[in-house]
């Protein structure tokens, strides 16, 4: 592995903010992985096959499965940042008891909505990327008008054609010319109506069609098919697909009444079917969960029978031996050696790539290793997140306070184990009471 001292990159200031900000306070960057990534050679080189399938017009879905703190959150963002340099339109968003795949009581479409707020692009990776992609297509268009000599309205009719067929295809094409009606009238309010529409915020079918002419909305029983449309939509945009990741199945797991949780576990056996099949374009998924998700036999996916046949890892990748081909992707822990190239480029990341600005000598990364692990033992690499955290504040500490000596501040680092909220007890099975599908008690209602 290349490690920061071998070969020193310096990094653009904005980075280096963005990056050490996200980590100290605990969350997952969303750029700038490649200066603090360790360790998944293996596992990325399969999601890049992946993620060329998907560019080639095919489809595919992975599981990425990992305790606690492996790093599945990192991986989803960078196999994000990777799907981004391919030309996919990449989304991702955490299912909640509030945000899931199937409901009836708008979860479903919160989750879509979340999914179109997150939508991003290699040039608008922060999110928000839908009103620049619909005026991507539309400018096409125009140009493709210009080139042939055809009238834009009819290329885009032309383009639009194709999605008609699909479910739901023939609104989602009206909204889409009407986009174009209001970028050629230069009707700003039909525009952002026909944004709105597409981002799933029309809560009525009578708003929709005052403003928009269309009979139908995004709603809960119609999230999957608008996915698939937004997949074919971007291709027509001159994209090369779409990746959704969809991360924290473990609420879905979660999900007390075991309708809801079926309901919701065929929801993700249609999107394995269909990706395993191909019968979808140019759309991949890539959902991230606990072990515990996808393999206990009461409640994970493994409940659900036709996703266990179809999930089950292949039984000759044990003792060591590995099969990164199947659906399911195991991230291991990091080990102590990750943690240690990981210090070392927070260091590097710290001085902004300039070696000579290193706030600390290689011992004291060794030493910051040990009063971790005396500290919390095992956690300080397998849940690193709090390790970073320190780490990092440790740096800060020392960059503003010139004379500060590293080993005077060690003593003082206080480190706690990370909280799982994952290893909660689940409450059990609540069948003698009466709740409806959305999770929700129902004895109170007359
Ligand atoms: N491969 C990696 N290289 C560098 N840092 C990582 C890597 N994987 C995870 N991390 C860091 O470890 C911490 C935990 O990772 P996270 O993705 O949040 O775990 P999970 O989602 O599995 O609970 C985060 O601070 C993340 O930035
Ligand atoms: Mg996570």
């Amino acid at each position: 592995m290349t490690t920061p001292a071998q070969k020193p990159v310096r990094l653009r200031r904005r980075d280096r903010d963005a990056i050490l900000s996200s980590l100290r306070s605990g969350v997952v960057p969303h750029v700038g992985f490649q200066h603090i990534q360790v360790g998944r050679a293996a596992e990325v080189s399969a999601m890049s096959q992946e993620i060329a399938r998907i560019a080639d017009g095919g489809s595919a879905v992975r599981f990425v499965i990992g305790d606690y703190g492996a790093g599945k959150t990192f991986f989803l963002s960078l196999v994000c940042s990777i799907a981004a340099e391919r030309k996919l339109v990449t989304t991702s968003a955490d299912l909640s008891p509030d945000r899931r795949l199937h409901a009836s009581g708008g979860q479903a479409r919160s989750l879509y909505a979340e999914l179109m707020r997150n939508i991003a692009t290699r040039s608008t990776p922060d999110g928000n990327a839908l009103p620049s992609i619909v005026e991507r297509f539309v400018t096409s268009a125009i140009q493709e008008a210009g080139a042939t000599g055809g009238s834009p309205a009819t290329v885009i009719a032309a383009r639009l054609e194709q999605l008609s067929e699909s479910v739901g295809g023939y609104d989602f094409a009206q909204v889409i010319a009407a986009y174009w009606r209001g970028h050629d009238t230069g009707n700003e309010q039909l525009k952002s109506d026909a944004v709105r529409w597409l981002r799933g915020e029309f809560t009525t079918r009578t708003d929709a069609r005052a403003a928009l002419g269309v009979r139908s909305i995004v709603d809960d029983a119609t999230v999957y098919d608008h996915l698939k449309l937004i997949a074919r939509f971007v291709r027509l945009a001159g994209f090369s697909g779409l990746l959704v990741c969809l991360d924290e199945m473990v609420n879905l797991y979660k999900l007390a009444h075991t309708g809801a949780r079926k309901s919701n576990y065929e929801q993700v056996l249609r999107i394995v079917n269909d990706c395993l099949q191909g019968t979808v374009e140019g759309l991949g998924f890539c959902f991230g969960g606990t072990p515990e998700m996808l393999m206990d036999t009461r409640r994970g996916l493994y409940s659900y029978e036709a996703l266990r046949s179809r999930l089950a890892e292949n039984s000759f990748a044990v003792g060591g031996l590995v099969d990164h081909s199947g659906p399911v992707l195991r991230l291991a822990n990091l080990t102590p050696e990750d943690m240690h190239v990981l210090l070392e480029r927070l260091r590097h990341v710290y001085a902004a790539g300039d070696e000579s600005a290193y706030l600390v000598p290689d011992e004291a990364l060794t030493a910051f290793m040990e009063h971790c692990a005396s500290r919390i033992g095992d956690a300080y690499f397998r849940t690193p997140r709090n390790t970073i955290k320190e780490f990092v504040n440790l740096l800060a500490v020392l960059e503003q306070n010139p004379g500060a000596d590293w080993r005077q501040l060690l003593g003082k680092v206080s480190i706690d184990t990370e909280y799982n909220r994952d290893l909660e007890p689940l409450s059990d099975e609540p069948d003698d009471q009466n709740l409806d599908d959305t999770g929700a008690l129902t004895s109170l209602r007359l």
